[in-house]
């Protein structure tokens, strides 16, 4: 039920600090420790690569993924689009585990690798919102995103849900293969911070729906540019924009501009800088200026220890992996008054369904 809201999709941005505090009670005990299952960290732990396939914002859920199970685990991942992986599979590890990430449970392209896994013999785990779906019933393993329903066709709160299962398990699997990673990483706090600085970027709404209506309201383009982590969620954002109010975005790896796509910018041009990661701040930031001096209308999403005066939306400072899930939060929100103020039915975007069962 809606209760106050006009659409669905600004209720389940709403309720993101929510589902990281379900998160914590399903995977955490009392004492603080995080409970999943032996047997598949076991047959993790035997792999020699992961991979993450699926479609949409799963895919980009995917790729931080990867960063987490790399940098927290050191096992190789890789992330693929789920329908081109399945009549074009890439050259397989010795030991391969694949991790299908979706919310519906249901997507066609995924279903499709998931079988011809089956077919192979290899393990598998679905991370999903839907119990008993059909790829947590075909797959080895599940671990559930206890999102609550997601009406929206547009994914927002399974986005977040999915990228905090995914540190959850990197957590479990440190601690299940004694790495030094697993003290540092303590995904139990962290939670509470993403939780707290989710509730923060939330309560700035009426401030980024002032945003949305100055920079976004009649533009035929957009772009979202960031750098690493931020790129990841650049592409999220990108998606996010263009399926709710039909602005053609683009989300960019911010050093590429100058490589080609640069030329698209002109006077008015909105882009969108997302800065959360150190390592790549101050590149990101020259790349700002390079749009700034041919014309373009630009908006930072910035972390609050990276922030400089001028910055639109500063967030609250998180864990380095879990930037994503504060720094979608503010173009979630871009995306839904965009949509809204264009007079758009913002939970039923034209030409799309909610979950997608043809290949
Ligand atoms: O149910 P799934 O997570 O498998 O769905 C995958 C995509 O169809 C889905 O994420 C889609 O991209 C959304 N409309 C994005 O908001």
């Amino acid at each position: 039920d809606k209760g106050a809201y006009e659409f669905y999709m600004l209720k389940e941005i709403d309720e993101q600090p929510a589902v990281m505090h379900k998160l914590q009670a399903e995977y955490f005990d009392e004492a603080g420790n995080v409970q999943i299952d032996e047997k598949l960290l076991a047959e993790m732990t035997a792999a020699d690569r992961l991979y993450i396939v699926a479609a949409g914002t799963s895919y980009h859920a995917g790729l931080v993924g990867k960063e987490l199970f790399e940098k927290i685990t050191r096992i190789p991942t890789e992330v693929h689009v789920a329908s081109e992986f399945a009549y074009n599979p890439p050259l397989l590890a010795p030991k391969p585990f694949f991790i299908f990430l979706t919310q519906s449970g249901e997507t066609a392209d995924s279903r499709e690798v998931l079988k011809q896994v089956n077919k192979w013999g290899y393990p598998s785990l679905t991370i999903t919102n839907v119990p008993n779906s059909t790829l947590s019933r075909e797959a080895s393993h599940t671990l559930l995103l206890y999102a609550g329903p997601e009406i929206a066709v547009a994914s927002t709160k399974a986005y977040t849900a999915q990228i905090a299962v995914e540190a959850i398990l990197t957590k479990a699997l440190a601690e299940y293969q004694e790495l030094e990673t697993a003290a540092s990483f303590d995904v139990k706090s962290e939670l509470t911070k993403v939780a707290n600085a989710m509730q923060t970027a939330v309560d700035q709404k009426h401030q980024v729906e002032k945003l949305a209506a100055d920079y976004l309201a009649t533009t035929r383009n957009a772009f979202y540019i960031g750098r690493a982590i931020d790129y990841d969620v650049a592409i999220e954002a990108a998606l996010k924009l263009k399926e709710v109010s039909y602005v053609q975005t683009e989300g960019f790896a911010s050093g590429e501009l100058k490589h080609g796509t640069i030329a698209l910018i002109e006077e008015g041009t909105p882009v969108i800088a997302i800065i959360t990661n150190k390592a790549t701040a101050a590149h990101t930031r020259s790349n700002v200026q390079e749009v700034i001096a041919r014309g373009a209308n630009v908006i930072t999403i910035v972390a609050g220890e990276l922030a400089q005066p001028g910055d639109q939306i500063v967030l609250e400072d998180v864990h380095p992996l879990l930037t994503p899930l504060v720094s979608i939060v503010p173009a979630q929100l871009l995306a839904y008054y965009t949509s809204k103020n264009r007079g758009y039915d913002v939970d039923k975007p034209r030409n799309l369904a909610k979950s997608v069962t043809v290949e």
